[in-house]
């Protein structure tokens, strides 16, 4: 029993003979294991206790799924990590599977699981309660399968709709996204299992992400994607933080000091452990004295196994220190301590069947949250419960609902009920959740026909016999690459030409990774984005478009007119299975912070639909706006909101400000208030800081500069509703938990 142990243990005899009986005390040779200690303790005493070989064995995670190189390794639940059990230390075996929607692989009850709606619908909702519930869902899920880890928490901003894994972030604004990450990260790890944050950092395309290098001035990345970051983070305290594929500057994410130990771990105080993302992964040396703690599946996915031999060795020759190797396995523990995975280790037996069905309302609720009304001429929706025959056209309406591939992509419970689609080999397959919009439309509406859509001369048929037209339209987009352009795919554009021309009331659908290009919007009545719907999807939507619920959701993105909008208008290599070669570089520096809807006003552009647009089936008026601040001095708005209209609904006040000299506007807050019809309510909006203030790099802080501020209230971020103005006083405000 090495020292360290004996004498705690002849503390804890003691301790036990004088304080008579004493709860069971952790094992003597097992001091680590007593659950009164604090987190930080325990990772020390049991890194003291442990051998090199049990170091070096938890500074890497092997691929817990089969490959070329190996089955799936002895002891583990198939997933994308697996840590075998270290029985001398009473450690489980860590397993570890993706995603941030909902558990990918069957688990050890084999069956699929419940997907959430894409990421940028729980941003939508503009609810960090939404989001709260959705990471609790899914965390019991995976704790009920036998994971103890989600490769979860997707933040990176949405700079460009056409990144492929745009579905499973948060959006374009840094605030919301980090709000909404850090409450799902932190409802995940209620369910006693790790989570993480990913990928850190810029990872904001999929083109070239394992090569190229995000090109962009470090305090612009401090005010985009590093404070969405910095927000998940303090708000949910993810176990984990993933580095990128990609490199920052020059320099690969996994092997950054100045992004893994000068921002993350010394800036921010994060206490966590890196891992890196799966092949992410080029140095041993290099990349644990930068600030990696755990490389993920080196043994399938990078050359070598970087943190075996090559960092033994360099630990050995002290180009590495033993303290460097130790804060890594310190890191990882801590972590593993901290979020109840050591003493309450996941079950390897399925014993708590998992609620799939009240999850899958979990996922119901989401969608309706989070789902955008673009548009709704005369009134078209919500449609009538009865006297109205509607035909729903296209995209397997009369099966599921489209999920985002690569993989965060989950298997519906229920399982695919539209199987076989291209591609299906990688970053395929695509997947269908089984939850038809159709058969829940049948239930609330009267007649309601189906047409598959394949047909634009059929489908305009069915659509002349039917008083509504409800098109349902699909673009897929998947991790490993982005889409070319914005267009719709499968001539959908021409089918719902063909629809709008038979029928004036028309309606249609979108299951989309976000913005798309709407060449007949003019001639359709009304547009809902469904994002990617999740498994409560096809529910979701037969609610909203029957009125059961109010749309309330709230772009999290800006909608551009088309590509040239954009920053970059072409993406070099775009596409699946692209034959041209990625670019070296992105030049990140062409619009900075300037993300989304401050790159429109930066332009003076107007996108097609604003970041914050969304419409309901009600109104909403606004009366007596005020800027002040709290007791602690903190700027916080006030306003009241009424339900102006017949049917009961949320609307969502948003305030963006500005500092003195007219610089570009930022969302400081926001709220999302639910009213009966001719309800109010007085809101107060605390403004977040870090919103009026800037990087200061010299001073390596934050600082409000003194000055008038400019407050904004808005409907979204081009449609103002009121203004004040807001004296503050220099101040170097930091980022912290609600
Ligand atoms: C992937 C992704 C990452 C995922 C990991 C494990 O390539 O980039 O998001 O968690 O590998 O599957």
């Amino acid at each position: 029993m090495p020292p360290v142990a004996r004498r705690t243990a002849l503390a804890v005899a003691l301790a036990a003979g004088l304080a008579g009986t004493v709860h069971a005390a952790a094992p003597t040779d097992r001091p680590w294991m007593d659950r009164s200690l604090p987190a930080d303790r325990r990772a020390e005493l049991i890194v003291a206790a442990m051998t090199d070989d049990e170091k070096f064995r938890l500074i890497r995670s092997d691929f817990g799924l089969a490959s070329d190189k190996h089955g799936v390794p002895e002891g583990a639940v198939s997933g994308a990590g697996y840590v075998p059990a270290l029985p001398r230390l009473g450690l489980a075996a860590i397993n570890e599977t993706d995603a941030g929607l909902g558990v990918n692989k069957p688990g050890i009850d084999g069956k699929g699981a419940i997907s959430l709606p894409a990421g940028l619908a729980t941003a939508a909702s503009f609810d960090p309660a939404v989001a709260h519930a959705g990471g609790r869902m899914i965390g019991g899920e995976a704790r009920g399968k036998g994971y103890a880890v989600l490769l979860s928490g997707g933040v990176n901003l949405v700079r460009d709709p056409r990144n492929g894994r745009n579905f499973e972030y948060a959006g374009e604004d840094p605030i919301l996204a980090g709000t909404i990450v850090g409450a799902a990260v932190k409802g995940i790890q209620e369910r006693k299992i790790l989570a993480t944050v990913k990928h850190f950092a810029i990872n904001d395309l999929e083109t070239g992400r394992n090569t190229h290098s995000a090109d962009i001035d470090p305090v612009a990345l401090r005010e985009s994607d590093l404070l969405a970051f910095q927000i998940a983070i303090a708000h949910g305290d993810p176990a984990s933080v993933m580095s990128a594929y990609n490199r920052i500057n020059g320099v690969y994410a996994g092997e950054n000091a100045w992004l893994l130990t000068d921002v993350l771990k010394k800036e921010w105080g994060f206490k966590g452990f890196v891992m890196s993302d799966w092949g992410g992964v080029h140095s041993g040396a290099k990349a644990a004295m930068a600030g990696l703690d755990q490389e993920s599946a080196g043994e399938v996915f990078d050359k070598e196994v970087y943190v075996d031999k090559p960092l033994r060795a360099a630990v050995a020759s002290g180009e590495v220190p033993k303290a460097r190797l130790d804060d890594m396995v310190r890191r990882i523990m801590r972590s593993l301590f901290a979020h109840g995975v050591i003493d309450e280790p996941t079950p390897v037996k399925p014993t708590v069947a998992v609620p799939y069905a009240a999850d899958r309302v979990v996922a119901r609720d989401a969608l309706e949250a989070g789902a955008v009304l673009l548009r709704n001429e005369g009134a078209l929706l919500p449609l009538a419960r009865k006297g109205q025959s509607v035909v729903v056209i296209g995209a397997h309406a009369d099966k599921g609902v489209l999920a985002g591939g690569g993989s965060s992509t989950v298997t519906d419970e229920g399982g695919d009920p539209v199987p076989g689609l291209e591609p299906t080999g990688w970053p395929g397959p695509v997947r269908y959740h089984a939850s038809a919009p159709l058969t829940y439309m049948q239930k609330l509406g009267g007649k309601v026909t189906f047409d598959p859509g394949t047909d634009p001369a059929a489908a305009a048929k069915a659509a002349a016999a039917a008083d509504v037209a409800v098109v349902f339209v699909t673009k897929w987009a998947a991790e490993s690459y982005d889409a070319p352009d914005m267009s719709l795919p499968d001539g959908q554009d021409a089918l719902v030409a063909a629809v709008a021309k038979a029928n004036r009331k028309v309606v249609v659908v979108l299951e989309t990774n976000g913005a798309v290009k709407m060449p007949w919007l003019g001639d359709v009545g009304a547009v809902m984005q469904a994002w990617y719907p999740g498994s409560g999807g096809g529910e979701g939507i037969a609610r909203l478009l029957y009125g059961e619920t109010s749309p309330s959701g709230r772009l999290p993105v800006s909608w551009p007119k088309d590509e040239a909008q954009l920053p970059r208008p072409t993406i070099q290599a775009a596409g699946l299975n692209a034959k041209d070669k990625p670019a070296d570089d992105i030049d990140y520096n062409i619009e900075g912070a300037d993300v989304g809807y401050r790159w429109f006003e930066k332009t003076k552009r107007d996108p097609l639909f604003a970041f914050g647009y969304g419409l309901t089936y009600t109104t909403f008026a606004y009366s007596d706006f005020a800027v002040g601040t709290d007791a602690a001095g903190h700027p916080v708005a006030h306003v009241t909101v009424k339900n102006t209209g017949r049917v009961a609904g949320a609307d969502v006040p948003q305030i963006y400000v500005a500092a003195p000299g007219g610089a570009m506007r930022r969302l400081a807050g926001w709220s999302k208030v639910s009213l009966k019809p001719g309800a109010s309510r007085r809101v107060d909006i605390p403004l977040e800081p870090m919103a009026l203030a800037r990087y200061d790099d010299a001073g390596k802080r934050w600082r409000v500069a003194p000055g008038t501020y400019k407050v904004k209230l808005a409907r979204s971020a081009t449609d103002f509703a009121g203004e004040a103005t807001l004296e503050m006083k220099e101040s170097f405000p930091v980022v912290k938990a609600p």
